[in-house]
């Protein structure tokens, strides 16, 4: 360790090591808490920020967990101190954890900022808890490690391997069309979700975990060890450790994430096959380290990294594979020639300096046999989309990356779910769904509604995918042709407004291009005789959110989040 602090030049010594009124009451509320002394005295104070909750499924282990943190941070010599963030549970939150994505960001910032914190284990992996955290981490900018959650065990149904997300979009269309029943169903709800830990398909959490080890914000490893795994409490008592240490070199986010670090990460993302999510995620996370990440950069990066991991929902198998495969260190070490090796992580160590073997080629894949040869995702542009659209076409229908075909709108999820099955729907198999009014504000919060079910009458003739089109998000579990993140959103008069029934819509995803085929003139009385939605949320923090966030191609952060004047320590009196 190269220490570079004294104990006077700790952050929490403001509060602790002087002399007056405030640190008085400081000393005795910690002696209040069972603490003597010389449990605190001079030592680093690490907050724990521990999004556990009793309804958040993906985090039920961080009970323990957080205990095997704060061994590590003890054994090292700090002081551990937890700090419960708001968990965002993606099941259960509603209209979208994404809406309170920036709340917990800003939660983690404003708990560090305010509290005698000198070192952050930032405790996270149901979807947005990681880049939430992270986002927080950065700005505030005080040493910081990341502790995924680790994926959970594969499901299982009679022998049948079980995905999260992805395996109940394809047995709900097999129950919709009657080839399961209600009793198949309920034994694939007792089977799909068998352990503590994450969505374990390369859903939005196992491609941001991922994509936090990449920026180099983990130990070497972290997120790929499955939950249930005792490497899991190891990991985290290892990061206790660690975290100590770090604040005595005072090892900041600051230094370890730059250009390289989120070129990389996208790189990776790619190469996963990952979330189109990561895409938001990254660009926020990106610009809140200074670095500028637009949709522009992750469509080259995308030309150049082929898919390698075979993993669903665009491959075969699960993280649990996954991990047995090599895991994260395995994927880069086939990517090695594409990555900045020489990169700086938390382990103190170069990341070309953490890399191990490949175990199994058919779930990790070689550069020279990819799953896909070009990244998973792909950037559209075009008049139905100027800012830019993403389609994750590595889980799309090949044969339909090339489609043109007419128009069936949906104004919002109640318009979609009311429609969809009707028998009467003018709708056909090369027909385009659109779905619009579930953007960052018109929704809001961007919920996962771009996965537009397949109209039941062809679902029973046995068509399984379609070309969908939305301004919301979708979950990384799913699969299916669709374009997400159409950025202007409708709601505030993006051109998906503009879209009719039967207007010819026309997707290239090699040419890169999304168009509705109606001409100029048409379009420009359509978009005068358009006229704003009301704000679905008028108060409180909906409010708040509607008035302040970006759109999809910007990250959706909030434009004071992201940037603004520095804000000075608080002061103490
Ligand atoms: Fe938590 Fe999927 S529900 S990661």
């Amino acid at each position: 360790m190269n220490r570079k602090r004294r104990a006077e030049e700790l952050r929490s010594h403001r509060w602790y090591g002087v002399r007056d009124l405030r640190s008085f009451g400081h000393r005795s509320r910690t002696k209040q808490m069972g603490y003597a002394a010389e449990d605190y005295s001079g030592k680093p104070v690490i907050g724990i920020i521990n999004t556990w909750s009793d309804i958040n499924p993906c985090h039920t282990h961080f009970k323990e967990r957080v205990e095997e943190v704060k061994r590590g941070i003890w054994q090292a010599g700090g002081f551990p101190v937890e700090m419960p963030a708001m968990s965002l549970s993606e099941p259960f939150q509603k209209p979208s954890t994404m809406l309170y994505r920036n709340f917990l960001a800003m939660e983690t910032e404003e708990l560090l900022r305010s509290y005698p914190i000198d070192g952050a284990v930032l405790m996270g992996g149901c979807d947005k808890t990681t880049p939430a955290l992270l986002m927080g981490a950065i700005t505030m900018d005080l040493p910081a490690l990341f502790v995924p959650a680790g994926p959970m065990l594969r499901g299982n149904w009679r022998g049948n391997t079980l995905g999260s997300g992805s395996d109940v979009w394809k047995y709900w269309d097999e129950k919709r069309t009657g080839t399961i029943g209600e009793c198949e169903w309920e034994e694939i709800e007792d089977g799909i979700a068998r352990s503590p830990g994450h969505c374990m398909t390369m859903g939005t959490a196992s491609t941001m975990t991922a994509a936090a080890e990449v920026l180099g914000m983990t130990l070497p490893g972290a997120s790929s060890i499955p939950a249930a795994d005792s490497g899991h409490p190891r990991m985290a008592s290892m990061s206790g450790r660690r975290i100590v240490e770090m604040v005595w070199e005072d090892f900041k986010p600051s230094d370890i994430l730059d250009e390289r670090s989120y070129e990389d990460a996208v790189t990776a993302v790619l190469a996963l096959g990952g979330s189109t999510n990561a895409v938001i995620h990254l660009i926020a996370l990106a610009r809140r380290s200074s670095v500028p990440m637009d949709l522009g950069r992750f469509d080259e990066i995308s030309r150049r990294v082929p898919v390698l991991a075979n993993i669903r929902p665009s491959g075969e198998y699960l993280m649990e594979d996954f991990y047995y495969a090599g895991g994260l260190r395995g994927l880069l070490y086939r990517l090695e020639e594409m990555l900045h090796l020489g990169r700086v992580t938390v382990s103190g160590q170069a990341m070309g300096e953490t890399l191990t073997g490949v175990y199994d080629d058919e779930i990790i894949r070689p550069l020279d046999d990819p799953l896909q040869e070009e990244g998973g995702l792909a950037v559209l542009r075009g008049n139905l989309a100027p800012d830019g659209c993403v389609i994750k076409h590595s889980a799309a229908d090949q044969r339909l990356l090339r489609h043109t075909g007419p128009a069936v709108v949906f104004d919002g999820y109640d318009d979609l779910a009311g429609r969809i099955d009707d028998p009467n729907l003018k709708v056909d198999a090369d027909s385009v769904l659109v779905l619009r009014g579930a953007g960052p504000i018109g929704a809001p919060g961007m919920p996962e509604w771009g996965l537009i079910p397949i109209p039941r009458k062809l679902l029973e003739r046995g068509v399984r995918d379609m070309v969908r089109i939305s301004d919301a998000r979708m979950s990384g579990t799913a699969y299916g042709t669709c374009v997400l993140h159409v950025a202007p959103e409708s709601h505030v008069g993006g051109p998906l407004a503009l879209v009719r029934d039967g207007d010819e819509v026309e997707l290239d995803v090699a040419k890169r291009r999304l168009q509705i085929k109606v001409d100029e003139r048409e379009l420009s009385r359509r978009r005068d005789a358009w006229r704003p939605p009301p704000r679905p949320y008028g108060r409180g923090y909906g409010a708040i959110f509607a008035g302040h966030v970006t759109q999809a191609n910007e990250g959706c952060d909030f434009d004071f989040l992201a940037e603004g004047a520095s804000i000075p320590e608080p002061e103490i009196h």
